[in-house]
């Protein structure tokens, strides 16, 4: 039975894109963007495992290109420099490992891209403009060779693929979000102030959101979803229904 257009949403949710309908072979793809700390990557894979799609998390590229940059002892005044690496490195993922393992001359960088030196200049290697074509360029040849995808990011939506069948924005306050990392990071053996993790959160989304060249905005058809009062698994199952809803065929 084609899905009702008209039935209402779960609740906190707004309709915004028009209903796609597709048959399995069609190629889809599902963005899902939003800053950090809304819990972004986990639904994104929980989401792409429920559906059989694929999962391709941009972030790791980012994380990928500033560990070359610091390995090979680039600086970040020479971005012409970060992106000749790059372009060497030829950046890929392997697709047989769940979730797939980023690679960079053929060997696996994963191990790398989560370290404190690469979080702390990523977001200015985020920025550089020439860099970030040569991701959107990457990434829209991913999607050629993996056409059923669920693409997490900060730009999916917006730059990457516009034509997204549904695109989902992730939100949370800057309190729950500085709450939600200080776990992590006590999980991990670390000592942190939260209130200083609300300041560097803040100054991160001001970042994100005013650089020149593919600025985190929630686009105009992307459903947004507050996760402050929500569970991991409450987030899931609301994106699920709603590609459920939307999409016949998935
Ligand atoms: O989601 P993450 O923390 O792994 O992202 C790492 C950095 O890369 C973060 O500063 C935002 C940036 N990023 C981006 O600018 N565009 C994307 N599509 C994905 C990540």
């Amino acid at each position: 039975m084609p899905p009702n257009p008209a039935a209402p949403l779960p609740a906190g949710t707004q309709r915004r894109t028009p209903l796609f309908v597709n048959r399995p072979s069609d190629t889809i793809i599902i963005t899902i963007d939003g800053p950090a700390g809304t819990g972004k990557s986990s639904v994104a894979r929980a989401l792409a495992r429920r559906l059989g799609l694929d999962l391709l998390d941009t972030g790791a590229m980012y994380r990928a290109a500033a560990a070359i940059a610091i390995d090979r002892g680039i600086d970040l005044a020479y971005p012409d420099r970060i992106v000749a690496a790059l372009e060497e490195a030829d950046l890929h993922f392997d697709w047989a490992a769940d979730p797939p393992v980023i690679l960079a001359w053929t060997r696996p960088i994963d191990h790398r891209i989560r370290d404190e030196d690469v979080t702390a200049i990523v977001s200015q290697i985020a920025a550089i403009a020439p860099l970030r074509e040569h991701m959107v360029r990457k990434q829209r040849v991913i999607w050629e060779q993996h056409p059923r995808l669920v693409a997490e990011g900060r730009d999916q939506g917006s730059v990457v693929f516009p034509h997204a069948n549904i695109k989902f924005y992730l939100d949370a306050s800057a309190s729950v979000r500085a709450a939600r990392r200080a776990g992590q990071l006590k999980a991990a053996g670390h000592d942190v102030d939260p209130q200083d993790l609300v300041a560097e959160i803040t100054h991160r989304d001001q970042l994100d959101s005013t650089r020149a060249v593919g600025p985190l905005i929630c686009p105009d058809d992307a459903v947004r979803i507050d996760t402050s009062d929500l569970s991991f698994d409450q987030v899931v199952d609301r994106l699920e229904s709603i590609v459920h809803e939307r999409v016949t065929g998935i």
